[in-house]
């Protein structure tokens, strides 16, 4: 959580070091946490994230050579270099593949090429969208620099198939939309299917409340395994009710048609989430105690761990430790098979719960999670 000056600084000074030039500017874009809405992106449903404070900078430079050059602080001090003909889904790989599949989305306009350096303190791996962070940054550089006329819904769809199309995971568009379209001190409300978003004020901190994470550590991707499948489950559990996406659906009796229990399982999480999401959004629009979202939180949980089957023995053991300790609601967050949960508590007791989480996982044998606290920050946008 550097401030946006220093954080900038750091880029320029390390792309200058790295690339022996100037960067034409330095752009930040957030990792998000979603307050509710689990997998209903690629489902045409809601979603409720919230920006981290936690950016990803990336500095920027056109080239005349014709070749895209890629570094990071992160990591070791490898360039990653190639010319922008030779860019070609799944080449670069690693984490090289983000920034590359959006250049390789705006290709037509970086004939000369581009040298990136990026830096981040979004944790990696934790389910808070480090990936979204790093598509992000570089798609607004690139925007400014060469596509001005695209809108940050284009910037979205830009990054999305940088990710999807690219690296090969296949995601929504949760992540990509919290990280660019996110303002602070809101939760950005999206209907996926209408691409329509409203801004639902959240200050937390007025009303003595917070929004801690606990990264536990356990690190997923989403370019193999549980997530493609949970998706081809989805559609075909669709395909079977006859409707577009389990987004047309809103009343769970209508899955009785579902023979298949895994199919009304993974459905029945759908259709609950997001009633639960236009739950959370009612209670934040209103006059309510923000209090009243913790259980539904809690009940997203039991549906991810029970219906979704993609909690984890330290999400679920984190969840439990926190409830018990006295927070309000707790989940967990992202893709599954491993990251972050996030607990809403009372601030004065935060400590209290945080203690009681770490205790949980020493005596499980865990390995310590991390624990921050989280304000709804700003989306992504150029700091020099
Ligand atoms: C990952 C994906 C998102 C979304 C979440 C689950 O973060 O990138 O598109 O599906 O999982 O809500």
């Amino acid at each position: 959580m550097n401030d946006d000056a220093t954080a900038a600084d750091r880029a320029r000074a390390a792309f200058s070091e790295r690339f022996a030039g100037e960067p034409e500017g330095v752009w930040a874009a957030p990792g998000r946490v979603n307050v509710i809405g689990e997998h209903t992106d690629y489902n045409d449903g809601y979603v409720l994230p919230i920006a981290l404070p936690h950016t990803t900078r990336a500095a920027v430079g056109r080239r005349t050579d014709g070749r895209i050059a890629l570094a990071s602080l992160q990591g070791d001090r490898e360039i990653v270099e190639l010319a922008v003909d030779e860019l070609v889904p799944g080449r670069p790989g690693g984490w090289a593949g983000y920034p590359a599949g959006v250049v390789e989305g705006l290709r037509d306009r970086l004939s000369g090429g581009v040298s990136v350096l990026v830096d981040t303190d979004v944790p990696v791996g934790a389910g808070l969208s480090s990936s979204a962070a790093l598509t992000c940054s570089v798609a607004l550089a690139l925007r400014d620099l060469v596509a001005p006329e695209l809108s940050r819904t284009d910037l979205v769809e830009l990054a999305r198939r940088s990710e999807n199309d690219f690296v090969g995971a296949p995601t929504g568009i949760l992540d990509q939309s919290a990280s660019l379209l996110c303002t602070a001190g809101h939760a950005l409300f999206l209907d996926t299917r209408e691409q329509r978003t409203e801004q639902v004020p959240l200050d937390l901190a007025a009303r003595g409340l917070e929004l801690l994470v606990v990264d536990t550590g356990t690190s997923h991707t989403h370019a193999d395994g549980g997530y493609g499948d949970r998706r081809r489950e989805c559609e075909e559990a669709a395909a079977r009710l006859g409707v577009p996406a389990l987004r047309d659906i809103a009343d769970v009796d209508r899955l009785v048609g579902l023979e298949d229990d895994v199919l009304l399982r993974r459905a029945r999480h759908i259709v609950t989430e997001n009633a639960r999401v236009l739950e959370v959004v009612r209670i934040l629009r209103g006059d309510a105690d923000p209090r009243a979202i913790g259980p539904v939180l809690t009940e997203g949980h039991a549906s991810l761990r029970d219906d979704f089957q993609i909690s984890t023995d330290e999400l679920d053991a984190c969840v439990d430790a926190a409830l018990a300790a006295g927070a309000h609601g707790a989940r967990m967050v992202g893709g599954g098979f491993g990251g972050s949960a996030v607990v809403l508590v009372d601030r004065d007791r935060a400590g209290t719960v945080a203690d009681a989480v770490r205790d949980e996982f020493g005596r499980r044998g865990f390995p310590a999670p991390r624990t921050f606290d989280v304000i709804p920050s700003a989306g992504a946008r150029r700091l020099v």
